[in-house]
């Protein structure tokens, strides 16, 4: 007997799977959208930091990272502009300024005046090479280990250069020690983690007992540079790279830090060792900037607004 043929789908069903996939292809474009607008939609956190000694004055820190700046971005470079109106005592910025080979000027003229604040800073890895297209899945799993160094050299040397120029320390393997609103602030930095540049031998050591303030900042936060950090003594460690997650569950919550931090920390004020309560010595306060940008070939976030972070540094009740 001869099989007979499959009957072809009806009208009505043709009708269904196209409303089906009509109906998907535009929650996808939905989302898109959104995520889209969301890499756009710049924020200021306010954090307080209790790590002054009794008796010091107020401290405004403002602290920028991860702007990833191309030329084209002048709603990011006008946000960043208008943060010189917060007049801090202090800027901290924490890397991966650059995404393009003519962005040097364009952040400078960014920053303005906040350049003439007292200032430090450390470069992270996007400050180092141009950035090229990446499976965006990849940044939601684990660290490969795998570094793009081939690509094409960034001025990195003529931005440190600048923020030097116009008065911002490098704590690039250095430390540091300055003097804000008559407060002594003792500040330890490394070259970036990710790529390797931390030279921790150069900086490790007890911070400085006799300043009022101990301050250590790194671009990435690995585990190896925040357990030096904080087993020397240093009151509280900022740090950049994680992009808060960038891309994360209602809620907020980061799935990866790109780092070998755990992804509860990814952005915002935690303890390191983070199971050792306040005020324990052996602890340090870790904030994490999830920064500005993203890499210009994914501009998307998702549930993890693009920030800089105004601390207030106060003496604990
Ligand atoms: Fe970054």
């Amino acid at each position: 007997m001869t099989p007979r043929a499959p009957e072809p789908p009806s009208s009505a069903t043709r009708r269904r799977v196209g409303r089906g996939l009509s109906a998907a292809l535009g929650l996808g474009a939905a989302g898109y959208a959104y995520a889209w607008w969301e890499a756009r939609w710049f924020t200021l956190r306010h954090v307080t930091l209790p790590v002054l000694p009794p008796g010091a004055p107020e401290l405004r820190v403002l602290q920028v990272s991860d702007l990833h700046l191309t030329p084209y971005q002048g709603r990011k470079r006008r946000w960043v502009a208008s943060l010189a109106a917060l007049e801090p005592d202090l800027v901290v910025n924490t890397g991966d300024n650059l995404a393009h080979r003519d962005a040097v000027a364009p952040l400078l003229e960014a920053f303005g005046t906040l350049t003439s604040k007292p200032g430090v800073f450390v470069l992270g890895s996007n400050d180092y090479f141009s950035p090229t297209p990446r499976n965006p899945v990849r940044y939601l799993l684990p660290d490969d280990g795998k570094r793009f160094t081939r690509t094409k050299q960034l001025p990195w040397q003529d931005l440190a250069a600048r923020l030097s120029y116009a008065g911002w320390e490098d704590l690039s393997n250095r430390t540091a020690v300055l003097d804000v609103k008559g407060v002594r602030i003792a500040f330890a930095g490394v070259d970036d983690p990710h790529l390797d540049h931390d030279d921790l031998s150069a900086v490790a050591g007890p911070a400085d007992p006799a300043a009022d303030l101990r301050l250590a900042v790194a671009h990435a936060p690995y585990l190896r540079v925040i357990d030096q950090f904080a087993a020397d003594g240093y009151d509280a460690i900022l740090a950049g790279h994680t992009h808060g997650g960038q891309v994360c569950l209602p809620g907020g919550r980061a799935l990866t830090t790109n780092c070998d931090l755990d992804p509860e920390r990814a952005r915002g004020l935690h303890r390191h060792p983070a199971t050792s309560a306040p005020g324990d010595p052996e602890s340090a306060w870790l904030h994490v900037s999830a920064g500005l940008g993203t890499s210009p070939y994914a501009r998307i976030r998702v549930a993890c607004r693009p920030e800089a972070t105004l601390l207030t540094l106060v003496a604990p009740d």
